[in-house]
């Protein structure tokens, strides 16, 4: 195991009602910037939820709705001149992933001289942020406790992830009735995404990370039992709950902790969203399983056999049938259980002609991954998804 440094100073509330602590936003000044999508907390009473919260303590509000799903670096920069305008103190984002990761970037972009989109290719610019504040509305990406934020420039197929301590959020409030409204689509993409930020963790070089190892087993057997539960009655607490406790779990640094390696779906996934505005976990979930047959070779075998067995209890037979197994139910339960599409025609990818200028910047980002991968390997992966 490598050293590492593990920190999170979020402090979550986690469960029913845990709203009322909204009130602690009071701690980092007077006016705050209300970050939100395209309308569903309205829809489900949040946003009314959270104004009477902030008023309540005499903050002076600033709102900028609108975040999209793989949120736009053009909504960034509004919300960066709204807080340099305002004078903002703090940033709270209500919402998904998308509107977290906006969110964190304002923050930063609101202490910061130049453009906003030079903090997300330049992580190395982020000296300091405002407090970034979030209430969670969706399992998926974890953003409520870590310092990831993930912006896209579509126009110039650009989509990028960033990172910074100062991202980190000073308080989220994780409730997992906030998630009853997900649609099947979103609670499938977002279970889809748990289990690949668990993979990314799971498949490593770095050897003697037992604890690590069975961490991420069970955040992968709780995507497995809940993911299907919560499709099946999107009311089960039980079901979202699990959800939501595994997402920030999977990408907050515990599963990886001195054993991380480079990770390689998230940046093949990257380069279909920059170019095709897909949902990120539906282009996972399609991508994962080729991956995996790619992976798979004399020095992985044994972890991928691991994987069928302590996952998905598959025994008998040697540790190529097992490993070839757990791969075949990989792919089967993301398009048999949680009904995502199994090829990128399905999501409308019709052809392959940004595939090499794609698969070039992905194999650039994975570099130091589980194995080895050129941009003909990811193109061939991306052919064989397609
Ligand atoms: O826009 P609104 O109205 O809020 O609707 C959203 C959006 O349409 C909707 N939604 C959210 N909560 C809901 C709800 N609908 C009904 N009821 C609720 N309670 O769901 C749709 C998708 O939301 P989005 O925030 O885009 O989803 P997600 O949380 O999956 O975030 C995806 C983004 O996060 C990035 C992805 O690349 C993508 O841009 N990632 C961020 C990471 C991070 N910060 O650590 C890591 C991930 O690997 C990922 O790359
Ligand atoms: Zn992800």
């Amino acid at each position: 195991m490598n050293n590492f440094t593990y920190y999170v100073p979020t402090k979550v509330y986690f469960g029913k009602g845990q709203i009322s602590h909204l009130v602690e936003l009071k701690e980092s000044g007077s006016k705050v910037l209300l970050v939100y999508g395209g309308g569903s907390i309205k829809k489900l009473g949040i946003y009314n939820t959270v104004m009477a919260l902030l008023r309540k303590i005499g903050l002076n509000i600033y709102e900028l709705p609108g975040i999209e799903p793989n949120p736009r670096i053009e909504s960034v920069r509004k919300g960066v001149q709204l807080c340099k305008e305002n004078k903002i103190d703090m940033v709270l984002a209500v919402g998904g992933g998308s509107v977290i990761d906006a969110a964190k970037v304002i923050a930063g972009g609101a202490v910061y001289g130049g453009d906003p989109w030079s903090l997300v290719i330049h992580p190395q610019y982020i000296l300091k942020a405002l407090p970034v504040y979030t209430v969670l509305t969706l399992s998926a990406t974890g953003s409520e406790m870590n310092g990831n934020a993930v912006i896209s420039d579509l126009k110039a197929h650009e989509k990028w992830g960033t990172y910074s301590p100062f991202f980190k959020p000073k308080m989220s409030i994780c409730d997992p009735e906030y998630t009853y409204s997900v649609s099947a689509k979103q609670t499938a993409s977002g279970t889809a995404d748990i289990m690949s930020h668990t993979f990314e963790n799971y498949f490593t070089t770095v050897p003697g990370g037992f604890l690590q190892e069975k961490f991420c087993e069970s955040v992968l057997m709780t995507c497995i039992k809940y993911g299907p539960a919560a499709l099946e009655d999107p009311k089960d607490y039980e079901a979202r709950a699990a959800l939501m406790w595994a997402s920030s779990n999977a990408i907050n640094g515990l599963l990886n902790a001195g054993t991380g390696v480079a990770w390689c779906v998230h940046p093949m996934e990257h380069e279909l969203s920059a170019f095709y505005d897909i949902t990120h976990g539906e282009g996972l979930a399609i991508l994962t399983p080729h991956w995996m047959r790619f992976a798979l070779n004399d020095d992985t075998v044994v972890k991928f056999a691991n994987y069928g067995r302590n996952v998905w209890g598959i025994f008998g037979g040697d540790d190529y049938e097992v490993a070839n197994a757990a791969i075949d139910r990989t792919a089967e339960f993301f398009t048999k259980e949680l009904h995502i599409p199994g090829t990128l025609r399905e999501v409308g990818i019709e052809d392959d002609k940004y595939f090499r200028e794609m698969a070039a910047k992905a194999a650039a980002g994975s570099k130091g991954s589980f194995v080895p991968l050129t941009a003909e390997d990811v193109e061939g992966i991306y052919r064989a998804a397609l």
